[in-house]
């Protein structure tokens, strides 16, 4: 799929010079709307999102449909086998934060993952029946069809069903990524699956290429048997026992008990205030909402504007806030039905200046140093984003994911849909790395019924009290960083919302004590300044760090897309 003329244009060379020169600098803008817009990993899923809006539907209605065609277009992540969060802000001001993350099964243990040596096996939290967490993903979507959709469900997935049916285009960085998995897929499966078919080296008579076009009539059918028995039919109807028979023949513990017992909780969003942005954020079981607030204050004093976009010392005061809020995520964040989270306290203002006290601009802070902080009181014990911001004023913010690529790569093949493998975003063993290099604590350890940390960060930011951007990306552990500094590349840095999501990104995340950087767009002068203060940078050919997508309000009141080209990812607007 081509990406459009205007992003292929965006040089950022151009901009960096016309700031030395001090001219004013042409600034490149993403698509531009007046109504209503979708910015999502597929173009087919923006814009079914976009023909639900102008049938009359809202931003709830088409985030149902948008979520549903991903499950479709974009399997990596899309997420009927999986779970996600979203973020709300209607237009009367209301705000809410839906938590539809999967849980434990009840089956599930605390050791569960370890060998008999205590040691942790991480194939089995990784890929497989053990892996899968209870799908959160329709309950989510019925609670919030239930509360703020408008249109009939029947008519929201009517064209989902089609799509299904008639199939969807292999773009070029699908058709690498089955290629890449299609062994693994059989391998996982024990047979031939759809999206091994055609995949395989030796496939060479059924070669699929890019441009070719994948039907999953199984999914149709799934889709078609949930718009006629609504919710039900996923967790204890033919969907739910097709489910649980499938996952017991592959060595998995999910029950029918597990599934009748799911409920999506709709939860307080975090609220912090940042240079006088209103900041709403997704709050425990994600970390998302917590560490972005906490970030943001402990940044909050230093002058980011004046030191500049990327630059060393903007640089240093982002990595050692960042270095500091890790360092507490992987201490005190869990799930909040198990955990005591002190919550205000870690997003407070002067808990952020006591964390920040021994920071320095002459060097690094080793994060051996950093432990998490002392709270008194406190008792121990492939992912996807979209934004919506429809023609009423309600915008919405989701990330969805099944985990790694394909999640677990089990294939429901009579349903259509790939399984999660959620549980490996628990910490396993305590105090040893998932596969985001992440490290928990007690507070996120295995239990029956829990749901597991997230990175996930949603977000939704309002300006002088009207709604300003909708923003979030998938990456794992890279999400939280990802999401901060498109944020402040549009509030410090003057950039475009398209600008800011495409400009290069680092990240750091306490453990390991690395600082990542995008290949290709970092001054080697600027990254040898950087290890000299004790930085370890790293930069990798082909590391990408989140895909952000992003609807920015204009001072106009038009809406501004930023869809990230490092994916597919396309903004509809209307
Ligand atoms: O919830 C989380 O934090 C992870 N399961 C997200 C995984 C992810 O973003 C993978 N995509 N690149």
């Amino acid at each position: 799929m081509k990406r459009p003329l205007l992003l292929s244009l965006f040089i950022l060379t151009a901009f960096v010079t016309s700031c030395k020169n001090e001219k004013p600098r042409e600034k490149h803008y993403g698509l531009i709307a007046d109504k209503g817009m979708v910015v999502s990993a597929r173009e087919e899923a923006s814009r079914i999102g976009v023909e639900i809006m102008k049938k009359g539907g809202n931003a709830f209605d088409a985030l149902i449909a948008t979520d549903m065609a991903l499950n479709v277009t974009y399997p990596f992540a899309g997420s009927i086998g999986g779970g996600g969060f979203m973020v709300y802000r209607k237009a009367d001001g209301e705000i809410g934060a839906l938590d539809y993350r999967e849980k434990a099964p009840l089956a599930a243990s605390r050791d569960m993952y370890l060998d008999e040596n205590g040691a942790p096996i991480d194939s089995l939290s990784r890929q497989g029946g053990l892996a899968v967490g209870v799908p959160g993903s329709i309950a989510g979507m019925y609670a919030i069809h239930d509360k703020l959709g408008s249109l009939p469900m029947e008519e929201i997935l009517q064209p989902v069903i089609e799509l299904a049916q008639k199939g969807f285009v292999i773009t070029d960085n699908q058709l690498g990524r089955f290629q890449r998995l299609a062994e693994t897929f059989e391998k996982v499966n024990g047979k031939r699956i759809l999206f091994s078919e055609g995949f395989l080296k030796n496939d060479s008579l059924t070669a699929k290429k890019s441009g070719d076009t994948l039907k999953n009539p199984k999914l149709a059918e799934t889709f078609r048997r949930l718009a006629a028995n609504g919710k039900a039919e996923f967790y204890e109807g033919e969907t739910g026992q097709k489910l649980v028979a499938f996952m017991q023949s592959k060595g998995g513990i999910l029950t029918l008990e597990d599934l009748k017992a799911y409920e999506a909780v709709w939860r307080k969003p975090i609220v912090s205030n940042y240079k006088g942005l209103k900041v709403i954020g997704m709050p425990p079981p994600s970390s998302g909402g917590v560490c972005l607030a906490q970030i943001l204050k402990m940044i909050e004093p230093y002058d980011l504007a004046a030191y500049g976009h990327n630059t060393e010392k903007s640089i240093q005061v982002i990595t050692e806030a960042e270095r500091r809020a890790y360092a507490d995520r992987s201490f005190y964040l869990g799930d909040p039905d198990f955990n005591d989270i002190p919550i205000d306290k870690l997003t407070s203002a002067s808990y952020a200046s006591e964390r920040m006290e021994n920071f320095s601009f002459e060097h690094a802070t080793p994060s051996v140093e950093i432990e998490h902080g002392a709270i008194p009181g406190y008792e121990s014990m492939e992912t996807t984003h979209y934004s919506i911001i429809d023609q009423y004023g309600n915008a919405i913010a989701v990330t969805t994911t099944l985990n790694g690529a394909y999640g677990s790569k089990l294939y429901a093949d009579e349903l259509g849909f790939f399984l999660n493998n959620e549980m490996d975003d628990f910490s396993v063993k305590p105090g040893s790395p998932n596969m985001f290099g992440l490290i928990g604590a007690e507070a996120n350890a295995v239990e029956p019924g829990k749901r597991m940390l997230s990175s996930m960060t949603p977000t939704i930011v309002e300006k002088d009290g009207k709604l300003w951007m909708s923003v979030g990306t998938p990456g794992g552990s890279t999400i939280i960083t990802s999401v901060l500094q498109t944020l402040l590349n549009v509030s410090a840095y003057d950039m475009t919302m398209q600008e800011a999501v495409d400009a290069p990104r680092f990240h750091h995340q306490w453990l390991p004590d690395n600082v990542i950087f995008e290949p290709q767009s970092f001054d080697a002068k600027l990254l040898e300044s950087l290890t000299a203060k004790g930085y370890s940078t790293v930069q990798e050919k082909s590391v990408i760090l989140g895909k952000v997508d992003g609807i920015l309000v204009m001072p106009s009141g038009k809406l501004e897309g930023g869809a990230d080209h490092r994916g597919d990812d396309t903004a509809v607007g209307f």
